[in-house]
């Protein structure tokens, strides 16, 4: 049994207490509103960091997730960099999805859809994946995760994935070229990994 950290609750149950946090880009800044019972609050985690400075373009048009949005950093950066695209910004976490709508419409971007993991139409294929994903939630979880969702890249479609050295980064690297996801390196900074991985071949 793992034990998670209560931003992985569906209903946070801690009081609401919002904290505003500023996302400075070369490209853009956004000020977004962190809440208790969200992943990172009051905070840019680090690793989020990395994949918003480091990441490749993502497809201009199209349909791009955010798999684990949290209040929406990673979401609204894909949003602001692919205007023509549609950004599924999923979490379990209501409180997230919540916070996640709120902050894209402070912002003017009305391209993101803040949903359920059930949510997603079945048909909808992804040419851009963008996570930070839950690590903590255990190998066994986290996997079936990534074998819902990376499924649904398209054809051409490229995925980008933060992970943290220390909580496996490198084997996540090779259990994925096994299943068949071809996965290189991107970048390798501050105890961070930075993979980029291709549609199943
Ligand atoms: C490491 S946090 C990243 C949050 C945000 N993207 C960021 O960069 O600040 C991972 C997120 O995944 C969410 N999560 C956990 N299990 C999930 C699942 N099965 N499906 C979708 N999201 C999930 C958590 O609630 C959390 O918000």
């Amino acid at each position: 049994m793992v034990d998670l950290p209560h931003y992985y609750d569906q209903e946070p149950a801690v009081p609401s207490a919002p904290e505003r946090v500023r996302l400075a880009l070369p490209d853009v800044t956004l000020d977004l509103v962190t809440d208790r019972g969200v992943f990172s609050r009051g905070d840019i985690d680090p690793g989020t960091k990395l994949l918003l400075l480091e990441a490749p373009a993502p497809s201009s048009a199209g349909d791009a997730l955010d798999l684990g949005c949290g209040y929406g950093p990673i979401a609204l950066t894909l949003a602001h960099r692919a205007p023509a695209a549609t950004v599924w910004a999923v979490d379990v976490n209501r409180r997230a999805r919540d916070l996640t709508a709120t902050n894209a419409e402070a912002a003017g971007l009305a391209n993101v859809r803040a949903v359920g993991p059930d949510d997603v139409p079945d048909d909808v294929r992804f040419a851009t994946i963008w996570s930070n994903p839950p690590i903590r939630i255990g190998k066994p979880a986290l996997h079936d995760l990534l074998l819902r969702w990376l499924p649904r890249l398209a054809p051409d479609g490229r995925a980008a994935l933060v992970v943290q050295k220390h909580l496996g980064a490198d084997s996540l690297a090779r259990w994925l070229t096994e299943q068949g996801f071809p996965t290189t390196r991107l970048q390798s900074r501050a105890g961070y990994r930075l993979l980029e991985i291709g549609s199943k071949q």
